[in-house]
């Protein structure tokens, strides 16, 4: 079976990809500087897939570094991107940082497939591309607007570089994935999400304010025009948005694109609320969850989910978790890292 390199592999979201990328039978060479990820998480995919994925411990802003592992590995079919920075409020902080993580590492990656007769590349993209969308649910042809942090930008740089690459490099078949908003962990518990610090996304700090870790939550803002007065977000099982990348793989192997740069929306289409996202996590945790309301955050949008008519439709991808499975499942992991500490 084809061996596919999965870079930020031992993250959140490129931990779960590589373990459903092994169970249809890839072969997965995974990079990581560790820099927001540990060696540990080999041993949990080990755990679920009982396969130990090969593991180069490489920074990808070393362009020697990054020239030396193409040349060795010239069997690689395919690639998954994900490393990356990806701390909104750190890229305001030092936006250099972002743009050489983010963008010159997916240059350097480039420049390698480019010299190769034939290279199939998935990038991770987020929704924030789109900011605040006139029209909801929000297609894939909404226009890009104006990023809202060095962070938003370098995803929106690096479609562009992989668009405009695509354009003179037939050789090349890119998609990238927008995703909505991840949350979850593998429902063995074995991998999950580890934030650094302070969590700054809903989810891990509901779970860590439920294991007594954070005093309470606070939701920014109730004075949104939304059912409740909170912002709505379209929340995905990372496990589904770990197989719609084993599909979309798939798609460019097999030569069933459209075009050789595409994009999808990952999402489920359903939008949920701070307080829905809340009950879900008291519903499956059977405790109640501390909570204030507070003001709203800067850059926040009022709501964003997904339409997913292309991505259904058109590759053949569907979320199956509702919102209740991934929080249980957040839950589980957040219960299993806190016992082992
Ligand atoms: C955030 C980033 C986005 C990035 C994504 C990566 C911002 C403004 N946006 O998206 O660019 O792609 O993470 O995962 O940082 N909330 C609270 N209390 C909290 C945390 C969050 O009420 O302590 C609310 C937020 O206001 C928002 C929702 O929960 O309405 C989801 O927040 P979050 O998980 O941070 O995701 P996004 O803001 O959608």
């Amino acid at each position: 079976m084809a061996k596919i390199l999965v870079t930020g592999g031992l993250g959140f979201i490129g931990s779960h990809t590589v373990v459903e990328l092994q169970a249809v039978g890839f072969d997965v060479v995974i990079i990581d500087n560790c820099s927001n990820s540990s060696e540990d998480v080999l041993e949990g995919i080990t755990k679920i897939s009982g396969k130990t994925p090969a593991f180069e411990k490489l920074d990808l802003r070393d362009k020697s570094k990054v020239i030396d592992f193409f040349s060795r590995y010239q069997d690689i079919e395919g690639i998954i991107h994900f490393a990356a920075s990806k701390a909104v409020g750190e890229s305001v902080e030092n936006p250099l940082l972002y743009y050489e993580n983010n963008i010159t590492t997916l240059v350097y990656i480039l420049q390698e497939l480019q010299k190769r007769d034939t290279s199939n590349f998935i990038f991770s993209s987020s929704c924030t591309v789109y900011g605040q969308a006139d029209e909801l649910p929000i297609t894939e042809d909404a226009p890009v607007k104006p990023a809202e942090s060095p962070y938003g930008n370098t995803k929106q740089i690096g479609e562009e570089i992989i668009s405009e690459t695509c354009k003179v490099t037939p050789s090349l078949n890119a998609i990238a994935l927008r995703y909505f908003n991840p949350i979850g962990a593998h429902a063995s518990a074995n991998i999950g999400e580890l934030p650094l610090g302070v969590p700054a996304n809903l989810v891990p700090f509901i779970t860590q304010t439920g294991i007594g870790l954070r005093e309470q939550l606070a939701v920014y803002g109730n004075d949104y025009d939304t059912r409740d007065g909170t912002a709505i977000r379209d929340y995905i099982h990372v496990v589904d948005l770990a197989k719609a990348h084993v599909v979309a793989l798939q798609r460019i192997l097999e030569g069933k694109n459209k075009s050789n740069y595409e994009v999808f929306n990952v999402g489920t289409g359903t939008g949920s609320t701070v307080l829905e996202v809340i009950n879900s996590f008291e519903k499956v945790s059977g405790d109640s969850l501390k909570y204030k309301i507070v003001g709203r955050r800067e850059g926040d949008v009022v709501a964003a989910y997904a339409d997913t008519h292309k991505a259904n439709n058109e590759l053949g991808w569907k979320a199956e978790s509702t919102l209740d499975d991934a929080m249980e499942s957040a839950w589980k992991w957040e219960k299993k890292v806190r016992n082992k500490n």
